[in-house]
């Protein structure tokens, strides 16, 4: 009875989010949406509770470039669009989830920053750029390891803070294990969640 009102809600709150953003970002197993490996998950879409509760911990700010590694339809992209950023980036590698990602960061009502949806690999985007990434359990520990290599790489060539929000950390140990990061931010309600952030003086 629990596990049946508990989805009746989840359904509710999805439907409302996405009339109030006008956007389409529901799963619906396709024949495209197959993981290539296990580096690579398919696509399912963070619930709204918790993507709201992750930008307003952050905080998300005005002057933020945010990013969502694997963005998939791009409803995490369009939630820090309507709460408001510098800039909104979405990456996602395939092409028909980035299609549909494009087409809602275009159609969505109430958007208060640019959107910009780049098709390819979370390897190959540029780490120089960003300050708040968000990902949704969406590699395998090898991705994860080359994407916090690459941001410290870009720390190197452009020193900031930059923060991360990792939902259902399967791979946290890894962010641990980097001396330059620092988790401020924990909590298991509805989703697990990390929240990570650069120590600016461990730039050089
Ligand atoms: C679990 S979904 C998360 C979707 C979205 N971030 C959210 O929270 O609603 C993971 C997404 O990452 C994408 N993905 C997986 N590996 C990727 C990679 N190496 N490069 C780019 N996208 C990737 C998948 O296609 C999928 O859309």
């Amino acid at each position: 009875m629990r596990r049946k009102i508990e989805l009746y809600l989840y359904r509710a709150e999805s439907l409302f989010w996405e009339n109030w953003l006008g956007i389409r970002t529901r799963t619906t197993r396709l024949p495209y949406e197959r993981s290539r490996d296990a580096e690579h998950k398919i696509y399912t879409p963070t619930i709204y509770r918790t993507i709201f509760r992750v930008l307003r911990s952050l905080p998300l700010k005005a002057e933020d470039v945010f990013v969502d590694l694997g963005c998939g339809k791009g409803r995490v992209v369009c939630c820090a669009a309507y709460l408001g950023a510098a800039q909104v980036i979405g990456v996602e590698y395939v092409k028909e989830l980035h299609d549909i990602a494009l087409n809602n960061a275009e159609r969505m009502r109430r958007r208060q920053s640019p959107i910009s949806i780049s098709l390819g690999e979370v390897e190959d985007f540029d780490f120089s750029l960003g300050t708040v990434f968000f990902m949704f359990n969406s590699f395998g520990r090898k991705t994860i390891e080359s994407i916090l290599t690459k941001m410290e790489d870009g720390l190197r060539k452009n020193p900031r803070e930059i923060r991360i929000a990792y939902v259902n950390p399967v791979y946290g140990l890894a962010m641990k294990e980097r001396p330059w990061l620092e988790r401020y931010g924990f909590w298991r309600r509805f989703d697990v969640v990390m929240l990570w952030r650069s120590k600016l003086d461990r730039q050089s």
